[in-house]
Order: C-alpha cells, then structure tokens, then sequence
C-alpha cells in the first residue's frame, strides 16, 4: 500500500559513497579516491559468494557526511561504519557482507 512501511529482507545492505562534487570541491569526495572502483569490486565479490538469492544489496550512496575520511562506507542493517578505505579494500568488505549474512 502505497506510503507505508515495508520490511526489507537483506541480511546485508552495503553502501558505499560514490559522491563526485567535482575537481574543485570544497570538501574530499570519495569518487575521487576511487569508490566506483571499490564498489563495482565489492558488488562483483559477492556475487562470486552466491549469497541466497535477496538476501544481500551493495548500493552506491550520495555523500555519507564523512569525506575528510574516505572513502566510507556503512553495512546494515548493523550500522558498522567503514573509514578511510581503499580501493583494494575489496576482501574486507567483502567480508562483513558474508559475516552480516551469516549473523556473525
Ligand atoms: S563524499 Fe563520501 S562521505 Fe562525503
């Protein structure tokens, strides 16, 4: 029905900022230290993980208001935040993705 709550059922919903306020931005912006890459990666890791079938959604996200320590990134529905990552960090977030669905 339209306007109302939907329970969501993912075990794990990645977001990763891959906000671009341009060369010229007052503040860092994580596309710039590489964020598509690392999600395109991280989505391409879990999807190698054959994770049951819904269970698991890694979105791009608009700016998570932590640029100063990009590239960032948040896992729910846990709330754990990530900082300052790479975009190697692949296997670490990778990781709290299998961890979130396997409720450890
Ligand atoms: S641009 Fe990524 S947290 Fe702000």
């Amino acid at each position: 029905m339209k306007g109302n709550p939907v329970e969501a059922n993912y075990k794990a919903h990645l977001f990763i900022c891959t906000n671009d306020r341009g060369p010229n931005g007052k503040r860092p912006s994580c596309c710039h230290a590489g964020s598509q890459e690392l999600r395109d990666q991280v989505k391409a890791g879990c999807k190698e993980k054959n994770f049951p079938k819904g269970s698991v959604r890694i979105n791009n996200s608009d700016c998570l208001d932590r640029c100063e320590n990009g590239i960032v990134a948040v896992l729910y529905p846990e709330g754990r935040w990530f900082t300052n990552l790479k975009p190697t960090d692949v296997n670490l977030l990778v990781q709290a993705v299998e961890e979130a669905v396997k409720g450890k």
